[in-house]
């Protein structure tokens, strides 16, 4: 499929009635779980779309740029609207929760998987296991507050078990900026990895930003603290590797082809027939949006889109699969790995006076004080173990005893321990 082949329909045929802006929600019962994390991702895209549509605008003096720009970025705003109303009234924030750390994990693995430039792959594997953290710290507040086990949302699409502990995460500022990457010389897969993963890891941070405050009691009120400060650091991770050459008419026809690529590749994978059609409708609208990049970046700079996306041919489409025995082998491998400013190094490398330890001893000085480590204490002490849903044993030895929560793996240096 080549999008820039297609004949286009006007941007205006994308605005749509209030009636088609509030769609039918999804059923919490019976939606497929890869239905669930479409709708999550597309959203987070879509959001990136309206926000990145926003700051071109306050960085143009052209009138007719800023008057383009608000036409389609209205079409994203109603798209990002129908998206995020598929979550049905009776899914709660931390259901909503668990949804969006299983799309962290199986789209990060997807991605890494399918990801040629072996330093961008680097950095998915590494914030792959932090993320399938996350999944199991909020499945133990699910456990606990709500006693649903978290694998009934996500059925045996994942494992939840610990990953690099989230105490462990949190890490100096500088040790989260990477080396960006030059979207000339890259892969076209490389340069819709980034992109979908940066705002897909935004929409986390904001999410958690907002809504981490309405949480039902103290215990989860702080867990969603703490885990939004992780979602900034995976942020900044991310979006260090877009190329900052591109200016903003190329960026924004990148960003009309990512979206163009994923409504194409869940249109094909789409089973709840309702949402097919949206992913088909949204796919006709970014296909309008694009074009109209063209011609703008042919009209404002002179150049033709094979200068930012050489044949314009999808690559592979983006498919929800098992990655089970990839997240476990990434996690036997890797829970050791820590950034040493761009590089990963073992922690047991790091000099002691290093950066990470004097931000672990100012935020964590005080481990009962640390929310991610509570809930799973919390949880041992009620029920003597904690929540896990796991198709085979942790690949880590020091993370399968399910009474006592490890604080020191990847966090605390040691001799002889597993993992590289
Ligand atoms: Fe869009
Ligand atoms: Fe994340
Ligand atoms: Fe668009």
């Amino acid at each position: 499929m080549n999008p820039f082949e297609l004949k286009p329909k006007a941007v205006e045929d994308g605005i749509m009635d209030w009636a088609t802006v509030y769609p039918t929600p999804y059923c919490k019962m019976t939606v497929d779980p890869y239905t669930k994390l479409r709708v999550i991702l597309m959203n987070g895209i879509e959001v990136e779309a309206v926000m990145f549509k926003h700051q071109f605008h306050r960085h143009s003096q052209n009138e007719d740029i800023r008057r383009e720009v608000a036409l389609s970025r209205r079409v994203e705003q109603q798209q990002q609207k129908i998206i995020n109303w598929l979550k049905p009234i009776d899914e709660t924030q931390l259901e909503t929760t668990i949804g969006y750390e299983h799309v962290a994990v199986d789209l990060t693995a997807w991605l890494a998987q399918n990801e040629p430039d072996t330093y961008v792959k680097q950095a998915l594997d590494y914030a792959l296991l932090e993320d399938f953290d996350h999944l199991y710290r909020y499945s133990n507040l699910l456990d606990l507050d709500t006693q649903i086990p978290a694998q009934n949302l996500v059925k045996s699409y994942v494992d939840i078990t610990p990953g690099r502990p989230t105490i462990a995460e949190h890490r100096h500022p500088f040790d989260s900026v990477r080396y960006s990457v030059d979207f000339k010389k890259a892969d076209v897969r490389t340069m819709l990895n980034t992109l979908i993963i940066t705002a897909g890891e935004q929409q986390t941070m904001n999410f958690y930003m907002n809504i981490g405050n309405t949480y039902l009691n103290d215990m989860g009120r702080k867990l969603y603290q703490e885990i939004a400060m992780i979602e900034e650091q995976h942020v900044t991770h991310y979006g260090s590797l877009l190329d900052p050459k591109c200016t903003w008419l190329e960026s924004m026809l990148l960003h009309e082809y990512v979206e163009s690529y994923l409504y194409y590749s869940f249109s094909q994978d789409e089973t709840d027939t309702s949402i097919k059609a949206l992913w088909n409708m949204f796919f006709e609208q970014e296909v309008a949006h694009l074009h109209r990049a063209v011609e703008m970046l042919q009209k404002y700079e002179g150049k033709e889109w094979q200068q930012v996306i050489p044949t314009g041919e999808f690559p592979t489409l983006l498919h929800f699969h098992d990655t089970k025995d990839y997240v476990r082998q990434i996690l036997g491998s890797q829970i050791m790995l820590t950034p040493k400013k761009e590089e990963y190094v073992n922690i047991n490398t790091l000099p002691v006076n290093y950066d990470y330890f004097w931000y672990q001893d100012r935020v964590n000085h005080d481990t009962c004080n640390v929310a991610s480590h509570k809930v799973v204490a919390d949880h041992q002490q009620q029920y003597q173990v904690d929540y896990r849903a796991e198709s085979k044993q942790n690949p880590v030895p020091e993370l399968t005893d399910r009474q006592t929560d490890n604080t020191d793996i990847a966090r605390k240096q040691t001799a002889g321990v597993s993992g590289s």
